[in-house]
């Protein structure tokens, strides 16, 4: 069957494979797009650093304690009149600071500075304390801004938050 002998209102092959072709291509980029779009997406995990960090119950932590909540990368120290929320970051040049459970100190390995529980220095050159994150407690539940950075030229006892 020629052209001519086309039927109007008629699909002929090609147009009808040219239809299928199109629909393929418009399927095609609608995935590439939303592939995409999942790759360009900031991806922020649970409890990562930069969020407000859910870091547990009031009473799970005793007085005195130092917990360490690497993801989030602070220290959620209890002392007797509340908690402070330490960037484990030192105040000299960076390094990740750990907190030595059994001389009750945080010792930074890179330029061997010391650091109280309280987070002040007992010895250089760490120029100030470890810098703080804003706490709230809401109905028991303690939560952490890490995405606020707070500096202090030393401790004080309002920078508590209380239980
Ligand atoms: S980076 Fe901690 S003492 Fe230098």
């Amino acid at each position: 069957m020629t052209k001519s002998q086309d039927k109007p209102g008629q699909v002929t092959r090609r147009e009808f494979f040219g239809a299928i072709f199109g629909l393929s291509l418009v399927a095609m980029m609608a995935q590439f797009g939303s592939v995409l779009a999942r790759f360009l997406e900031p991806v922020i995990e649970e409890g990562a650093f930069g969020t407000v960090v859910r870091a547990g119950r009031v009473e799970e932590f005793e007085v005195g304690s130092v917990n360490y909540f690497r993801q989030a990368r602070f220290y959620l120290v209890r002392l007797e009149d509340g908690f402070l929320a330490e960037y484990r970051k030192c105040t000299h040049l960076g390094c990740v600071v750990p907190w030595i459970e059994e001389e009750g100190i945080f010792n930074c390995p890179c330029h061997s500075s010391l650091f109280t529980k309280e987070g002040e220095v007992i010895s250089g050159p760490a120029p100030r304390p470890l810098d703080l994150f804003p706490i709230e407690i809401r109905d028991g539940v303690i939560y952490v801004d890490t995405g606020t950075i707070i500096e202090r030229e030393a401790f004080h006892p309002d920078q508590l938050t209380p239980a």
